[in-house]
């Protein structure tokens, strides 16, 4: 197998960045290829903790090639400033690649998306506030600055100056807010590009001549399926497309190059922002799971939502993503709780629904069918094997299998790389 996409299953924040970790220890190359700093993945080796928010998982291994994509939108100070961290604590970034296409996050864009969110009153979508929306709005209306511009000074004053115009214009007339200094902004962005340039390169050509020479290629999706802005909650979504197609575009890669699609889902189902989440729990089991799972995001800290696995979502993602199998994760979290609920079917008007509503309203008035699975007493942070697994932790991940159609390739029981375990070969 030589290009494998990893996907969230359901609304980001599923432990995507410990399967890629695991994964990436097999792959020559890791590839970024939507979101931006909204994103953030937290891999622990040997007791240390890494928080990475745009610089690919396989930075941690010493040999991988890791590429941030056309499809990501990079906020140069915040990509500096990771680069920065990991240099300091002695990991070796020289093999990181950008993508001269890849678009800019402006610090407008940052001020936009604040106030988006607030003129959106009790429509909002609880943004990360990253100036995400923003930056793809502008890329989509072909003002958008690119890491490529920041290369060519002249040219980038030429578009600055015109984009900036504008901006200011916006901010302050319709915002009432204070407009930015032309020349600080252009300075400051030539810095970002001096201390990008060696990094910068052609992404497209690198990512398809290893495919071409056989070597492992993973691609690393950012948020989740339910977060694709044509396949998701639409509008409580984000401004890319993580759902597996996402990769082929933000990487500059055909889809006949990619032989499988795995699905990243805990074992229960979050989610950070607003939007309907029909299986929510807002009782004490909730409140324990968010606990136990310290269910707080790695981006903006704030408490994650909580409720039951949600398979009606999970065969949304199976479909949208073709996907080949599913990464269980979390599982541990659930140890100790007495019954385990699974949503197979949503009820709306009377009628019941094996499929995932194509009507927000429909989705947001949904009530979960459910079936109820005794728990596990047993701590299973220890457990490598899937036979070693408490018989009821074996039941509930065959009968995910049952209700989702894909098999489970791999389970994780803890934070540390170790505390995986793989039901097959994933590469
Ligand atoms: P934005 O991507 O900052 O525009 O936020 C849009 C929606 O996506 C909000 O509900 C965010 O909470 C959510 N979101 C964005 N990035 C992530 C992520 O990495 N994990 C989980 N949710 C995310």
């Amino acid at each position: 197998m030589s290009a494998v996409v990893v996907v969230g299953a359901q609304w980001g924040d599923e432990g995507k960045g410990k399967v890629i970790d695991f994964l990436a220890e097999q792959a020559d190359v890791v590839v970024r290829h939507q979101g931006g700093n909204n994103a953030g993945h937290t891999v622990v080796v040997n007791d240390q903790e890494f928080k990475l928010h745009l610089v690919p998982s396989g930075i941690l291994y010493p040999d991988t090639v890791c590429v941030i994509a056309n499809g990501v939108v990079i906020d140069p100070k915040v990509l500096l400033g990771e680069l920065d961290y990991l240099t300091k604590r002695g990991v070796d970034v020289s093999r990181l690649k950008i993508s001269s296409k890849a678009h800019l996050v402006m610090p407008y864009h940052a001020i936009l998306d604040a106030v988006n969110e607030d003129r959106r009153g009790d429509q909002k979508i609880g943004t990360t506030l990253r100036g995400i929306g923003p930056a793809y709005m502008d890329k989509a209306a072909r003002v958008g600055l690119r890491v490529g511009d920041l290369l060519h000074p002249e040219e980038f004053r030429d578009r600055l100056s015109r984009v900036l115009k504008e901006k200011n214009h916006l901010l302050s007339s319709a915002y009432g807010a204070e407009p930015f200094d032309f020349d600080e902004m252009y300075q400051s962005f030539l810095d970002y590009g001096r201390a990008l340039a060696p990094y910068v390169a052609d992404t497209s050509i690198i990512i398809n001549q290893a495919i071409d020479r056989g070597e492992r290629v993973l691609f690393e999706g950012a948020q989740g399926t339910m977060l694709d802005i044509d396949h998701g909650t639409y509008p409580f979504v984000t401004s890319s497309h993580p759902s597996a197609g996402g990769a082929a575009i933000g990487a500059g890669v055909g889809p006949t190059k990619i032989d499988r699609v795995y699905g990243v889902a805990k074992a229960y189902t979050t989610r950070v922002g607003d939007g309907p989440f029909p299986t929510e729990l807002l009782d004490e089991v909730g409140h324990d799971i968010r606990e136990r799972g310290h269910e707080y995001g790695t981006t903006t800290g704030r408490p994650r939502r909580v409720g039951w696995l949600d398979a009606v979502v999970l065969r949304h993602a199976v479909r949208i993503n073709g996907l080949s199998g599913l990464a269980v994760t979390r599982l541990d979290v659930l140890d100790g709780i007495e019954s385990l609920k699974i949503a197979t079917a949503y009820e709306y008007q009377g009628e019941r629904l094996e499929e995932f509503p194509d009507s927000a309203w429909a989705f947001r008035d949904a009530t979960p069918v459910y079936e109820t699975m005794p728990g596990w007493d047993e701590s299973i942070g220890m457990v490598r094997r899937f036979e070693d697994l408490p018989e009821n932790a074996q039941r509930y991940l065959r009968r995910i299998e049952d209700v989702v159609g894909v098999p489970v390739v791999l389970v994780s029981v803890g934070r540390e790389r170790s505390h995986t375990i793989p039901l097959e070969e994933l590469f």
